[in-house]
């Protein structure tokens, strides 16, 4: 499988500068290390999914199960690390227009309790049920409580029930063992499939709760694995100028320790938006902290934001080139983009932009992001390219595990711990108790 590049000539670090910090890492590169022998014992539990054979056949499985009947539309219901990382995958390879291609089974994503997004949900599925289709419901949560998700599962299932005598077949509940949802599906004979217990929701895309959706819709979750299994190797290396996410750690945490807190995810392809919008979740959830691991309180975090190109550019260039000095943008782009359509030649329009007549949109897309390039060089803003191969199943998992262990080596670096967030329960918790009417 070809391996995604990554360039950071223009990083404006030196690269003594990036090993020598890459050295602070290697404590924690011997924790990947060892947790890859620890099962799902160890937080950093989520580098395992990527070997775990009786996961990934229990998953097939129930797909080949629930394939059989037929659907014609899957709903995931779960929000945050519950369904960021399997919409972005089935955006990047399925593409963001997907529902409108006419597919076999449309998917729609149930996040948030908006009254107008779960009505328009209904909308698009309930006639599907009236013409005595078959429709899944895939309640993700991995603490089966969220509220959110309990809300819009039970809308959903109300609907469901109203037209299925035997719903309990067309329902998938992904969450925690013996948590309450999971003991609920049990009860009422939903199949049910298990989030290993120290995976949590923003590393737990290569979990059933991305593997089962995404095998559902045709995605080779496979190829997925062991995209993810090729960087996730790269990633342990000891060898550090061949670690990919030591290096891009360092360079991070170089510009944050000199005021550059905001880290820029600069996609090159409309398709990745939703890739963007997981890393966001991955980086603020994981090092957004109120307190370090000594316990003292240092309220530190990386900023992460998205741009597409070139759609952004007509929106935050101005700000991007003009504004504070206070990002590293990572551009992310892909080598080999299909399909080839070019701009046909016609006299009478060569007048309106020259330069175009006969040349393919991806050689146009080119020429912008060299410009874009070009541009933050001459203003000496710091980039780092990441370009993927393609956007196969092989190239976004290697992307997906780049990321998951660079946020852990910038954990360490930052000294607080990526796998927590107790502040989120801040809101959960108030949330709970005024809808309880507690004082
Ligand atoms: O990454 C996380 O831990 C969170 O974003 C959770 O995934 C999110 O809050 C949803 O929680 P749950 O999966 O328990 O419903």
């Amino acid at each position: 499988m070809e391996s995604l590049k990554i360039l950071y000539d223009d990083a404006l670090v030196p690269k003594d500068q990036i090993l020598k910090i890459a050295e602070e890492i290697k404590p924690e590169i011997e924790r990947v290390r060892e947790a890859l022998s620890k099962g799902y014992e160890d937080d950093r539990a989520s580098v395992n999914l990527l070997d775990d054979e009786e996961m990934l056949n229990t998953v097939k499985r129930t797909i080949e199960e629930k394939l059989r009947l037929e659907p014609k539309c899957l709903i995931v219901i779960g929000i945050g690390g519950s369904n960021l990382g399997t919409i972005a995958v089935q955006e990047a390879i399925l593409g963001k227009l997907y529902n409108l291609s006419s597919p076999p089974m449309n998917v729609l994503y149930a996040d948030t309790v908006d009254p107008n997004l779960i009505y328009s949900i209904m909308k698009i599925v309930e006639p599907v049920l009236r013409r005595d289709d078959n429709v899944l419901l895939n309640v993700v949560s991995k603490s089966g409580i969220t509220t959110e998700t309990v809300a819009n599962f039970r809308i959903l299932l109300d609907m469901l029930r109203k037209y299925k005598k035997d719903y309990k077949d067309y329902i998938v509940a992904t969450c925690d063992r013996d948590s309450k949802l999971w003991n609920l599906a049990v009860k009422k004979g939903f199949a049910a499939l298990e989030i290993p217990r120290k995976v949590g929701g923003r590393y737990s895309v290569f979990s059933p709760v991305g593997l089962f959706p995404l095998g559902l819709l045709g995605i080779h979750i496979r190829d997925l694995l062991n995209g993810a299994r090729q960087m996730r190797n790269a990633c342990v290396d000891m060898d550090l100028e061949r670690n990919p996410a030591a290096i891009i750690a360092s360079i991070q945490f170089a510009h944050y320790k000199n005021g550059k807190n905001i880290s820029d995810f600069f996609f090159f392809s409309s398709d990745l938006e939703s890739l963007g919008k997981w890393c966001r979740q991955l980086i603020a959830e994981s090092l957004g902290k109120e307190f370090n691991r000594n316990g003292e309180r240092v309220n530190v975090g990386i900023t992460p934001t998205i741009s597409i190109g070139s759609t952004d550019l007509h929106s935050v260039a101005q700000l991007y080139l003009g504004g504070p000095y206070d990002k590293l943008t990572t551009f992310v782009s892909i080598k080999d983009s299909r399909p080839p359509l070019h701009v046909p030649g016609m006299d009478e329009y060569s007048d309106l932009v020259q330069g175009i007549d006969g040349k393919s949109l991806k050689e146009i897309l080119n020429a912008i992001l060299e410009g874009t390039k070009e541009a933050f060089r001459k203003d000496k803003r710091p980039f780092i390219e990441i370009s993927l191969p393609d956007k196969s199943e092989g190239s976004i998992g290697q992307f997906m595990q780049l990321k998951m262990i660079e946020t852990m080596y910038l954990g360490h670096l930052l000294n607080v711990n990526p796998f927590d967030q107790p502040d989120v329960e801040k809101y959960k918790r108030e949330t709970r108790r005024i809808l309880a009417g507690e004082e």
